[in-house]
């Protein structure tokens, strides 16, 4: 990391109107937001579905013009060629030429982007190898599954060793193992000093990896900054779980403790804040009951994405409907 403070994404007031059908109805992606990432850090844009994190990683890569606001990178406006030669993109979906092998689909990646050509062989056994792809290299590309394509992509992105990494659901269509190969993989890019944007709905991911995170709902930011911080804000709880509990133990805590759980003589407690702790271990002890751990719960991002979209006045469907870790 050169200097931490150089913005390699400048967004600023963005806005992007599509006009669809015959009497072009605007459908309004994006409603004027405003970021940065600076060099070296990895930043997470998380929203559910149609919140517009694909918008703006296309209006970012010159894809399509913005309807206002600017966006640059490396400090030159998004639609001119030469600020996207340090980029590596993965696209939502990575198109792989059907009758190209990975070998060969990443060799031609190589070529566009002009990697030497007494290097280009190397590189690209390098990059499948750190993708996972390196085994089917010379399988055609039709005969892939979902996750290989991905990886295939993701080596693309990788072979002209970019500065920049903008990711559109890097994870997707892969297994456990991939994902975490992935994560890995995005770790050690940062570690060489690169700058990485990757779009998810996975709050887990998101949560494991980056540095900071930028909550898009409806087109519009609900929430961004560093991880530890946001989480950090929330009210303090902590996980109390009960030995030996009676109903006594249960009447004693009553109205200071949440019941989370109670299977036999073993009750599992939320309580807010220290003194009530204290308070809730104390009438406990009091009635017979012992302590068995008492652990300090961290909030998680998903946990704040939901109390700010209930914040924001919203009825979060996504949220809910979702599974545990999942925006989608
Ligand atoms: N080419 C297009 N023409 C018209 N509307 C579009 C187009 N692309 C996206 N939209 C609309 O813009 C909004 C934002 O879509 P976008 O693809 O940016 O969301 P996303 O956050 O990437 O969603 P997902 O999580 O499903 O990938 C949605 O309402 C979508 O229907
Ligand atoms: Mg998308």
């Amino acid at each position: 990391m050169s200097d931490a403070s150089r913005p390699i994404i400048e967004i600023a007031g963005l806005r992007k109107t599509y006009r669809v059908g015959f009497f072009m109805r605007p459908v309004e992606a994006v409603k004027g937001i405003s970021f940065e990432v600076k060099e070296g850090e990895i930043v997470g844009l998380i929203g559910p579905n149609g919140s517009g994190k694909t918008t703006t990683i296309k209006v970012l890569l010159g894809l399509c013009a913005p309807t206002a606001g600017t966006a640059k990178l490396f400090g030159l406006d998004a639609g001119e060629r030469r600020a996207r030669e340090n980029v590596g993109f993965l696209p939502e979906n990575p198109y792989v030429y059907p009758y190209l092998t990975p070998r060969e689909f990443i060799e031609l990646c190589a070529r566009l982007s002009s990697v030497d050509s007494s290097k280009r062989a190397k590189r690209v056994d390098e990059v499948m190898a750190r993708t996972g792809i390196a085994w089917a290299a010379d399988r055609r590309v039709g005969s892939l599954s979902k996750g290989m394509l991905q990886r295939t992509g993701l080596a693309a992105a990788l072979v002209a060793d970019p500065q920049l990494l903008v990711l559109d659901e890097p994870m997707s269509g892969l297994d456990p193992l991939g994902r975490r190969e992935v994560r890995d993989l995005i770790f050690e890019e940062r570690r060489l000093g690169r700058t990485v944007l990757f779009s998810s709905h996975v709050l887990g991911d998101v949560e494991a990896l980056c540095d900071r995170v930028i909550i898009l709902r409806k087109g519009e930011i609900l929430v961004s900054g560093v991880i530890n911080e946001l989480v950090r804000r929330s009210a303090k709880l902590t996980e109390l779980t009960l030995r030996a509990a009676t109903d006594a133990t249960r009447a004693a805590i009553a109205g200071s403790a949440r019941i989370v759980r109670s299977v036999g003589d073993e009750l599992v407690l939320e309580v807010e804040g220290d003194e009530t702790l204290h308070e809730v271990i104390e009438r406990a002890i009091a009635t017979g009951a012992r302590v068995a751990s008492a652990v300090p719960k961290k909030d998680s991002l998903e946990d704040l994405f939901v109390r700010q979209a209930l914040r924001s006045g919203d009825d979060v469907p996504d949220a809910q409907a979702a599974g545990p870790n999942d925006l989608a």
